[in-house]
């Protein structure tokens, strides 16, 4: 019954993207199993300095983000939005145990293979940590993590840029209790030339991520798209800090789904895909006074490249 109200929402999502003026398809649909692997491909190219960057933040300053939540609650449950495989995460679980600060992760991600994968992969490798995994969109999930304790919501990786500002600010005003804690990705504002890069990798991970939602199209609603027909094309505007990705289609075409639903794509049309957005420490603590929180501490990596923002909602 779940699946199938998560498929009628994602053909609902498809056909209203892909009959808007400005077509468009959510970044969310991007994790079945295929895109959580190439995912992980593109976590792993040499252009995305983003995982090595929060990896070295979390690697050596988990101690010190740990310590400093503690000084505001001893204990507390650590619930993490848009999980992933968690190989960052690992670190500050590891050190939450050592410490006492924690006995029990929630993992909450849209991706079944997701969580499957942690409630295999993880209780050997943090011991001492329960595993609740909640399958499903942010805030419902949220919603169902139990209120007994205190919370560490983690928000890694800069999945928040995945939202345009005034969106990202929406969201953090609607999450949290009075006293909860969020330690927030945030990817810095940088060299474009640097930035592009990571969105342009030279191996074509993101562009096969970006297409890969194409053929998921075609496996779940019976479409026929043909991916040779589109090319990835991303752009970023230094001034708004906006890393924006489109599809653009190559030739005048169109595509139907196997309920006939039929959509035109003009020659060099573009599809909005994602947003990655980047900010300024400035904008960041901006962010947090208009959301509510207060900043507890920022933790950046060796190279200023990302930065982890502790806050408390007040
Ligand atoms: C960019 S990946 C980052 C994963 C991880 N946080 C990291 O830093 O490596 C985004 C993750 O969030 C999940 N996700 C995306 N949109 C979501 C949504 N609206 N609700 C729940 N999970 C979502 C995806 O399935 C994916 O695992």
């Amino acid at each position: 019954m779940e699946l199938q109200i998560a498929q009628t929402a994602f053909r609902t999502d498809i056909i209203k993207g892909l009959s808007s003026p400005q077509k468009f398809l959510l970044p969310k649909y991007f994790y079945n199993t295929e895109g959580d692997r190439i995912f992980q491909q593109i976590m792993q190219a040499p252009e995305y300095y983003i995982t090595n960057a929060e990896d070295e933040i979390l690697d050596c300053q988990s101690d010190e983000i740990l310590k400093t939540s503690m000084q505001l609650f001893p204990t507390f449950d650590i619930v993490e939005l848009g999980a992933g495989d968690a190989t960052k995460t690992i670190h500050l679980l590891q050190e939450a145990v050592r410490l006492g600060a924690s006995d029990h992760y929630y993992p909450i991600d849209i991706s079944r293979n997701t969580i499957d994968y942690l409630h295999t992969a993880l209780p050997s490798l943090v011991p001492g940590m329960q595993i609740t995994g909640l399958e499903g969109e942010y805030i419902p999930m949220l919603q169902q993590v139990p209120l007994t304790k205190p919370k560490l919501v983690l928000f890694l990786g800069a999945n928040i840029g995945n939202m345009l500002p005034d969106e990202a600010l929406a969201f953090c005003k609607r999450i949290l209790n009075k006293g909860d804690m969020l330690l927030t990705g945030f990817d810095l504002k940088k060299d474009p030339q640097k930035i592009l890069a990571a969105y342009n990798d030279k191996a074509g991970f993101t562009k096969a991520f970006n297409l890969n939602l194409l053929v998921r199209i075609n496996d779940e609603l019976g479409a026929d798209f043909n991916t040779a027909h589109f090319t990835h094309y991303p752009l970023y505007d230094p001034v708004t800090g906006a890393c924006k990705s489109y599809l653009i289609s190559r030739i005048k075409q169109q595509v139907t789904l196997d309920d006939g639903t039929t959509f035109r794509f003009e020659k060099d049309e573009p599809v909005y895909m994602e947003v990655s957005q980047k900010y300024s420490e400035r904008e960041i603590d901006k962010m947090a006074i208009q959301a509510g929180f207060k900043t507890i501490r920022s933790f950046y990596d060796s190279n200023h490249l990302f930065v982890d923002t502790l806050w408390q909602k007040k």
